[in-house]
Formats: C-alpha cells, sequence, structure tokens
C-alpha cells in the first residue's frame, strides 16, 4: 500500500542514491555525521610535504569517540571517499548488523552514500575503529581512531592519554603513502611493514609529565601488520587490561608487552624519573630499544609514591564455563613464503601453490584459501567452543575474532585473559575458548591486513 509517508520515504531514498553530493548533503543525517574523506596531515618532518591521508572526520587519528559503558553509539557514516568502505567497531561485543564487515553483515557503503550505525557498547575497555573494507588499504591510509569506554567508576590515576600506535610505508622523497597495496612480498611474507613509525599520528611524541605523577596509558595497535614489543623506561608499570578486558590483578611490566596488529593493552604506570629527566615509552626494535612516545618530566607531582594500583572493575561475562562439554574447532593455518603448502582451494578449484602465488594468493585455513560459503563452525547459541589454531607457516599471525571474546587454554589447563585477538608464533599450535553467546555471521582473520587479503579470512555462525 502506497501511503502519503511511504510515498516521501521512497522519493528522499532514491534522491540519495544519486551520487551528487550536493543533493547528499542537503539530507539531514539521523545521527552526528561521521565522515571518512581525503585529507592531507603533515606526518613527516616538516621539512616534507604533507602526505595524503584517508581519515575519519579529515583526521588521523580519527575522532576519539568516548563514552560511559552501557552508552549508545549513534553515528551516521557519510563515505566521501573514492571506494565503497565500512566502520568496524573492533573489541566491541555488538550487535551483528552494527559489526560493520562490508561484505559479510552490511553491503559496502559507496562513495557518496551512507549508513547509520546504532549499538551499546556492553563493555568498559579500549577498543577502536577502523574502515572494514579493503582494510589492507583503508586502514594503512589512515582509516582509524580510538573508541573509549570509560568505567562507571573511574580508576585512580591522574591522567590518562590514548596512544595509538602505526607504521607507515612512505615514499622517502616525497613522504606520500605507498600505493602499492597489493605487493606480492607484503601478502607473502610479514605483511605490509611501514618505514615511518608513529603514535597519533606524530614521530615525535613528546608529552610533559611530573614524576611520581600515575598515568593510564591506553595503548592501540593500529598497524597492517607490525608487532609491538613495548617496554617502559624512567616509569615503572602495569598492565591492567588486554584488548579492552580487565585483568583480574595488575601485572607488573616485564621484558616487554608484545601487542600484535589490533591488540590494546591499559596500562598504569608511575613516573619514577627525577625533574629534567626524560621518561619513555619504549618499542623494542630487534635487540634496540627505541623510544616511541618521550615524557620530559618537569617537575615533581607528590612527596611519595604510591602502592601497586587495583584492579579494573571486571566487565559482565567475563567466564567461559562448560569447557567439559566444549565442541572442538581446529584451525590450520598453511602458506606464505618459506611454507608447506602444496596446494589449497580457491573458489572451489584445487590450486597449487605456484598457481595460487601466480594469483597473487598465499595462505589458507583448513586447505581454503579465502572466504568459505560454508562457516568454520556452526554453532549453537550459549555453545561452548573450544578453538585450536596452529600456526604452521613461517610468519607470525594475529588472529581476531569478531563479536565475542576468548580466552587462551594454557599448558596446565588454566584460563588466560579475555581477549578478542591472539599474536601467534611461526610453528605454535595454541589453544582458545570462548562461550558464543553472540548470535550472527563473525568474522575471523588475521589481522595482518595483507594476510586476510591473501587468504587468511573465515567465520563462524552462531544462531
Ligand atoms: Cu580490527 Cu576484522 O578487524
Ligand atoms: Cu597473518
Amino acid at each position: 500500500m502506497t501511503t502519503r509517508r511511504n510515498f516521501l520515504l521512497n522519493g528522499v531514498a532514491s534522491v540519495s542514491t544519486l551520487a551528487v553530493p550536493g543533493i547528499a548533503h542537503a539530507l539531514t543525517p539521523k545521527f552526528e555525521e561521521f565522515v571518512a574523506r581525503p585529507a592531507a596531515i603533515q606526518l613527516a618532518p616538516p621539512s616534507y610535504a604533507k602526505t595524503e591521508i584517508w581519515g575519519f572526520g579529515g583526521g588521523m587519528p580519527g575522532p576519539e569517540l568516548r563514552i560511559t559503558q552501557g552508552e549508545r553509539v549513534q553515528r551516521s557514516f557519510l563515505n566521501e571517499l573514492p571506494q565503497a568502505s565500512s566502520v568496524h567497531w573492533h573489541g566491541i561485543r555488538i550487535d551483528n548488523a552494527m559489526d560493520g564487515v562490508a561484505g559479510l553483515t552490511q553491503a559496502a557503503v559507496e562513495p557518496g552514500a551512507s549508513f547509520d550505525y546504532d549499538f551499546v557498547v556492553p563493555d568498559a575497555g579500549t577498543y577502536w575503529y577502523h574502515a572494514h573494507a579493503r582494510s589492507f588499504e583503508q586502514v594503512a591510509r589512515g582509516l582509524y581512531g580510538a573508541l573509549i569506554v570509560e568505567e562507571a567508576e573511574v580508576p585512580d590515576v591522574d591522567r590518562e592519554e590514548v596512544l595509538i600506535l602505526d607504521d607507515w610505508l612512505l615514499d622517502p622523497k616525497t613522504a606520500q603513502i605507498d600505493p602499492d597495496f597489493n605487493s606480492a612480498h607484503s601478502r607473502s611474507h610479514a605483511g605490509r611493514m611501514g618505514n615511518f613509525i608513529a603514535t597519533n599520528g606524530r614521530y615525535d611524541l613528546s608529552i610533559d609529565v611530573r614524576q611520581n605523577e600515575r598515568l593510564r596509558l591506553r595503548l592501540i595497535n593500529a598497524a597492517n601488520a607490525r608487532i609491538f614489543a613495548i617496554g617502559v623506561a624512567g616509569m615503572e608499570g602495569w598492565t591492567v587490561a588486554l584488548d579492552g578486558m580487565p585483568l583480574v590483578k595488575p601485572q607488573r611490566l616485564g621484558e616487554a608487552l608484545v601487542l600484535g596488529p589490533g591488540q590494546r593493552a591499559d596500562i598504569i604506570v608511575d613516573v619514577t624519573a627525577e625533574t629534567g629527566e626524560t621518561a619513555h615509552l619504549v618499542r623494542n626494535d630487534s635487540n634496540d630499544g627505541v623510544s616511541q612516545v618521550a615524557f620530559p618530566v618537569t617537575g615533581r607531582a607528590t612527596a611519595a609514591r604510591r602502592d601497586t594500583p587495583a584492579a579494573l572493575p571486571r566487565n559482565a561475562k567475563m567466564n567461559v564455563a562448560g569447557l567439559e562439554n566444549a565442541v572442538p574447532v581446529r584451525l590450520n593455518i598453511e602458506g606464505g613464503a618459506m611454507g608447506r603448502m602444496r596446494s589449497a582451494v580457491l573458489k572451489g578449484e584445487r590450486k597449487s601453490f605456484r598457481e595460487l602465488v601466480s594469483e597473487n594468493e598465499f595462505w589458507a585455513f583448513n586447505g581454503t584459501v579465502g572466504m568459505p560459503d560454508t562457516p568454520l563452525a556452526d554453532l549453537g547459541l550459549g555453545q561452548t567452543v573450544r578453538l585450536e589454531i596452529n600456526n604452521d607457516t613461517s610468519f607470525p599471525h594475529a588472529m581476531h575474532l569478531h563479536g565475542m571474546h576468548f580466552r587462551e587454554i594454557g599448558e596446565d589447563g588454566t584460563l588466560g585473559p579475555l581477549r578478542d585477538t591472539i599474536t601467534m608464533f611461526r610453528g605454535e599450535t595454541r589453544t582458545v575458548a570462548f562461550v558464543a553467546d553472540n548470535p550472527g555471521d563473525w568474522l575471523f582473520h588475521c589481522h595482518m591486513l595483507s594476510h586476510a587479503a591473501s587468504g587468511m579470512m573465515t567465520w563462524m555462525r552462531v544462531t
């Protein structure tokens, strides 16, 4: 039945599908607008030209979204990029329809079109958002930002800083982003590695602090492939959360905190360096410690150091019960350079590794290259899953599950912290467990984004 109201709505819909910018803008977005568009920023030192990036809100990182646990995020994503795109809210135990995976949970948003994201954030913690269409290109161009969900009761720190770690692959002469996103080397080896490392888009990020000040640092690894091994100097600290989820007990920062692509860590640090000295967030590159962020000490905060910080308040649903009756699922990762994969199935056809290489495809999950038609696991709502992952390749992989967090089962049977991404080194077999308590089709892939693009993608269905 065509009512006057329907007619009007249909009229509006057909106008919005026209790629006429003037008309698209005349429409009022349902929620606050969240635009992705090209921009130029001073990424390299000032003697270089500005770098053309793609950014949310035209910035890099995109605007920080900060809300309180249990609240709603409502944004009308408007695509002003020259490519179709979508927004994924990494680590949020979200309603499936809002997960932002182009081709699985929604259609990609075409240039000039928009999509309304509307979801509740059930857990406090450090999350991030990023483009999820051609991610290997769009994330490398800068399409990401922090999504911070505050605890209702704020922990006892003097201040906090969100630090997004990334590496950029720039032309050393022009400071422009290397456009060879499909490079066979990146796809078949460790992924697209940058030659220019930055924090929040700054290679020289420096934050003034005072001695004895207590800071909460929210670290987010937004790099396409780089694994950051993080330490501190002139500070003493504890890890209090991983992938958004609080640890039962703060853990003293040791040699190195390993953050694979997509992973986050909340650390609480006390500045121990004296006035006039500089403390550092340190990155361990091979054998060297390099400053990632400098913290010049400009004075003294309080006379005394404080005690070990308390644990952050728990989120709901952090337990993984029912392991005795868990459904076993196995994932074998094969392929890549220096691997031993002989053949695999690509789009229903068995191909030799050499044939795959000629198609710029390199990796397989359980013998299949790329998104399979059938899910890796078809799970009943509430079922507990025991997922064994075997990295039968010569490279590390950061395996990320959408929609649900998991806990690693240790050798002694104890469960590790709740996480959404697991960084696995070559040859490792690790087992994780989770409760399939979120209905929908959930992507499970390598967060080395060139690997995901060249085979390392699958999905699980929860009904
Ligand atoms: Cu952070 Cu499938 O993504
Ligand atoms: Cu990988």
